[in-house]
């Protein structure tokens, strides 16, 4: 494949996790999980999380799997020196098969909105199908890289248009509910609910969980801090969010929307606040078709992750992995069109059970698995950040308060305490 070849420039890295991270989450998740969790309590556990928990997870897969040198089968093995970790691959590859079974649905309705075209099973499926295609078509060729680069440009744009529409809404009067809906914390609405959703919402939207950043961590050169690499993401990919929040909730509340309408909910306000700008279709069209573009190329880390696993566990090829992931991929996306509360299941499952497990061990794995020193002078390579109590403080969020934490928030969601 030759493909560490492609990643032997410090931006690389930068540009595949962002791709990885930046994508439906920010723009189609993001939103109706806020007006669906009350609001401004669920963006600020939501933004708890990553700094507390998704931060230091994606500092954790980074320095795993720079230190060595592979993938997530081949990184645990290499670093502990016994095969008692190779679970977590399957693991993150169950994760991969169910993402990549919901995520190519949305994409497909994103498409939909390029073309106007109507939104029933018939068309969702084609489109669906066609997003899955094109990732496959993409990986086979294995180009990823190209669309990577393409996002330095995209990406820009994309905010720009974000930034537009932001404009727009916050003009329209009644706005200001939704400014406040966003960001006048009412403590009252945080409950087990809220904040299992904030959490999982924390890992999906950063993609970490499921060695996708463990993989992009072995193709670091030595020269890449571990540490600017990190935030730079966690910052882009929590920006776009909270873009999309304020461009999204000053409208819903000023044209007299349910914030908690569900999965529908950006596809039914942003059509509608471009409406209102000259120009309006074509707006819509060229934001819908970088959103579907930014999908892609969060498609393909997860992709990634399924193809590496069957490849590695059958002796298949590449190619053929792909050829027969595209036939399982197809079918089981099928399902989710055909039963709406298998795409909840799926969704649900991967965002708030299994990117926790697969963090939670991480967390483990680098907190009380691997020599301290061998992390920290990874960490401190190249860092700006060389003073002793930094480190020290990710050591005792690795070690003890994450993996507490998640614990925590997982017995929470299970009505645990309230039995008590
Ligand atoms: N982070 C992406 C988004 O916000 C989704 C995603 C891509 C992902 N790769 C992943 C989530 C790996 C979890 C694990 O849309």
């Amino acid at each position: 494949m030759g493909k560490k070849g492609n990643f032997n420039s410090k931006i690389g890295v930068i540009l595949a996790a962002a791709g990885s991270a930046v994508g439906l989450g920010n723009i189609w998740k993001f939103p109706y999980m806020v007006g669906e969790n009350g609001g401004s309590a669920f963006l600020l556990i939501y933004l708890l999380c990553c700094l507390a928990i998704g931060l230091p997870i994606m500092i954790a897969e980074f320095s795993i799997g720079k230190r060595a040198g592979v993938g997530i089968e081949g990184a645990f093995r290499t670093l502990s020196g016994n095969s008692r970790w190779q679970w977590l691959s399957a693991l993150g590859f169950i994760a991969s098969l169910l993402l990549l079974s919901f995520y190519p649905v949305v994409t497909g309705w994103c498409i939909l909105h390029v073309f106007r075209l109507p939104d029933n099973t018939l068309t969702q499926i084609i489109f669906g199908g066609l997003s899955l295609l094109v990732t496959c078509v993409i990986s086979w060729y294995g180009v990823q890289n190209g669309l990577e680069r393409m996002s330095k440009i995209l990406m820009p744009l994309f905010i720009v248009l974000l930034l537009l529409l932001i404009g727009k809404s916050l003009m329209l009067s009644g706005s200001n509910l939704g400014v406040q809906f966003l960001f006048d914390t009412d403590f009252s609405k945080i409950n087990s609910s809220v904040i299992l959703n904030a959490m999982g919402q924390s890992f999906f939207s950063l993609s970490v969980g499921m060695g996708v950043l463990l993989t992009f961590g072995s193709y670091m050169p030595k020269s890449q801090s571990i540490i600017s690499t990190s935030v730079q993401v966690v910052t882009l990919d929590t920006l776009i969010s909270i873009l999309s929040g304020l461009a999204i909730f000053p409208a819903v509340f000023a044209l007299g929307f349910n914030p908690a309408e569900g999965p529908q909910l950006v596809f039914d306000i942003l059509p509608k606040v471009f409406g209102l700008m000259s120009f309006g279709e074509v707006w819509t069209t060229l934001f819908f078709t970088l959103l579907s573009l930014a999908a892609i190329t969060s498609l393909l880390s997860m992709l990634e992750v399924s193809v590496t696993y069957v490849s590695d566990k059958t002796q298949l090829s590449r190619k053929k992995s792909i050829l027969l992931l595209f036939v399982v991929l197809f079918s089981s996306m099928c399902l989710c069109v055909f039963f709406p509360y298998l795409f909840d299941a799926y969704d649900n499952m991967v965002s708030q059970y299994l990117l926790p497990i697969g963090g939670l061990a991480i967390t483990i794995f680098v907190g009380w698995f691997i020599p301290k020193k061998d992390t920290m002078d990874e960490m401190k390579n190249h860092s700006r950040i060389q003073s002793d109590w930094f480190y020290e403080i990710f050591f005792l969020l690795i070690r003890y308060i994450i993996p507490l934490a998640i614990v925590m928030i997982f017995l929470n969601g299970l009505g645990v305490f309230e039995r008590l």
